[in-house]
């Protein structure tokens, strides 16, 4: 099968998302102009750099997590993990302003230290990010699209101490949950070396 912007028929959801998988869930605390506090899952989000560490996630609609980021130029990210899939499903729940997820998923807030955005305190890992450029995403004919991608820098990393191993931060241990395509998720239950080849 091969298609370009005519999806055949036999394919009745773009199978886009479910290729590209599986996707790192950014779980984005961001703050409204007046304090609140404001939760969503992104799987649009990935790392893109590292000293500095900077990472990105991509709002479908100028939703709050992109508008507040902006505005209050931070917002934190935790990681996903299995033990907090409905949590994080919770925190999805489309919201009007005046609303946090924070409280509607009953998630604990882990206190910032350079920021002022909380994370969530159960979470394994957690980063304080500064906003470094939103951009709103253009498709290959120039026309303006209502996606709007945030990048930030981390400033303050977060590791629970049960996931300190021997030096290093137990992946496999914190089962962090990826998005798929459809309904799909899949979580990290197992992981291999490999050594890259020497020059
Ligand atoms: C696992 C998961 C991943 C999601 N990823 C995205 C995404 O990458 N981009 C997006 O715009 N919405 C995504 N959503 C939907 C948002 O979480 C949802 O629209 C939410 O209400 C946005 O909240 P906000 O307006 O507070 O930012 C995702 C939802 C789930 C459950």
């Amino acid at each position: 099968m091969h298609y370009g912007d005519d999806r055949p028929e036999a394919l009745p959801h773009n199978p886009f998302k479910a290729i590209i998988t599986p996707r790192p869930i950014g779980w984005i605390g961001t703050l409204d102009p007046g304090g609140l506090t404001n939760l969503a899952p992104y799987s649009f989000f990935n790392a893109i750099g590292s000293d500095p560490d900077m990472v990105m996630f991509s709002s479908e609609g100028a939703k709050h997590s992109a508008t507040y980021a902006r505005e209050q130029g931070e917002f934190t990210f935790s990681l996903a993990t299995e033990a907090l899939k409905d949590e994080m499903n919770i925190s999805s729940t489309p919201q009007p302003s005046g609303v946090s997820e924070f409280e509607l998923a009953q998630v604990e807030q882990g206190q910032p230290v350079v920021i002022r955005t909380p994370f969530v305190a159960a979470s394994p890992a957690a980063l304080e990010c500064v906003t470094l450029e939103v951009r709103q995403l253009s498709d290959r004919h120039g026309t303006l699209l209502d996606r709007f991608m945030v990048i930030g820098e981390v400033v303050q990393t977060h590791i629970r101490d049960e996931f300190i191993k021997d030096g290093r931060f137990d992946t496999v241990g914190a089962r962090p949950i990826a998005r798929m395509g459809y309904r799909d998720y899949s979580t990290v239950t197992a992981s291999w070396e490999l050594g890259r080849p020497k020059a």
